[in-house]
């Protein structure tokens, strides 16, 4: 019995000093002893799956940076503030290439939607080759993420890690998608699948960055009630594509009866939760409390 209970001790102390050095060397992760973050192991994330070891994702971060691809971001010139952030988000296929001066150059957590892989395919050596310290979270319906052969999306990117086999490529479970959808209902009191709209990869950036961060910045997001404020700044969609303007966009998918983002509905959403994370929105600000 003694023995036993020795034996537990030490397998806990093992296990204590084990954490405590593993997490004062990781690099990129802020250690910082006797905070409130004291002894708090690297976070896993079992809703998101290496798509080359099968493994969930491990990430945990203090002062996270989500940069908007909104148009919003030309001439902030905030590169280097959201470059001192310990973790930078972006989204899609948002270039930094050419916008340093305003996003900034480093990304660490690139969040995909399954109809984007295709564009990044288009540069596969500079995402997944020369940004290959950047993790990828890629999104998607069952139907394209399945792993039995018949997944589309999932087959391009099993390639892909076969290709560049320093890939850092994270899938979303299905179960995962559900609990999604089911945070939409939850704060919308809508059904996802009967309103006919589809999750933003914003909302999903959201979701993972709340359980990883200790705290965000979001740079470039409009509010819920930008497009309808006298004198509102007319941008395009992206900073990186000329053409489409952002509120007719947002207006656009906020109405359409299939296939439509509730862009609008979800910038609510994420007001609300501000009030309860540590969330600031700039660029343009938002005061949410
Ligand atoms: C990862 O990226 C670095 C910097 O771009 C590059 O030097 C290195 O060769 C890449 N590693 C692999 C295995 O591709
Ligand atoms: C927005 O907030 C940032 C950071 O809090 C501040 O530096 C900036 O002056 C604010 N801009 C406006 C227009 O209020
Ligand atoms: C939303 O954005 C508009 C335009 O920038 C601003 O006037 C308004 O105060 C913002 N509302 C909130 C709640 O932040």
């Amino acid at each position: 019995m003694t023995f036993i209970r020795s034996f537990i001790h030490s397998f806990f102390f093992f296990f204590f000093f084990f954490f405590f050095f593993f997490n004062i060397l990781q690099p990129g992760t802020k250690w910082i002893p006797f905070s409130s973050t004291y002894m708090r192991p690297l976070r896993t994330h079992y809703g998101y799956i290496n798509v080359r070891t099968q493994e969930p994702l491990q990430l945990d971060c203090d002062l996270c940076a989500i940069v908007s691809n909104s148009g919003q971001m030309v001439g902030q010139k905030v590169g280097n503030e959201i470059d001192q952030s310990s973790c930078i988000w972006r989204m899609n296929n948002a270039p930094t290439k050419g916008y340093e001066e305003d996003v900034g150059r480093m990304t660490m957590i690139r969040v995909v939607s399954h109809t984007s892989v295709p564009l990044l395919l288009k540069n596969p050596d500079y995402f997944f080759k020369e940004a290959n310290a950047t993790i990828y979270v890629i999104w998607g319906p069952f139907r394209n993420m399945r792993k039995d052969g018949n997944g589309i999306v999932y087959n391009m990117l099993k390639k892909t890690v076969d290709i560049y086999p320093n890939a850092q490529i994270y899938v979303t479970t299905e179960k995962r998608m559900s609990y999604c959808d089911g945070i939409f209902k939850k704060e919308t009191g809508k059904d996802r699948v009967q309103s006919g709209s589809y999750l933003s990869t914003g909302w999903f950036t959201f979701i993972l960055a709340m359980d990883a961060c200790y705290g965000i910045h979001v740079y470039g997001m409009i509010n819920d009630t930008y497009c309808k404020t006298e004198g509102y700044r007319k941008v395009p969609y992206h900073y990186y594509e000329q053409g489409r303007d952002e509120c007719d966009e947002y207006f656009l998918h906020e109405h359409a009866p299939y296939g439509g983002h509730r862009f609008i509905t979800e910038k609510k959403v994420f007001a609300k939760w501000a009030k309860n994370h540590r969330i600031i929105f700039t660029h343009p600000n938002w005061t949410v409390s």
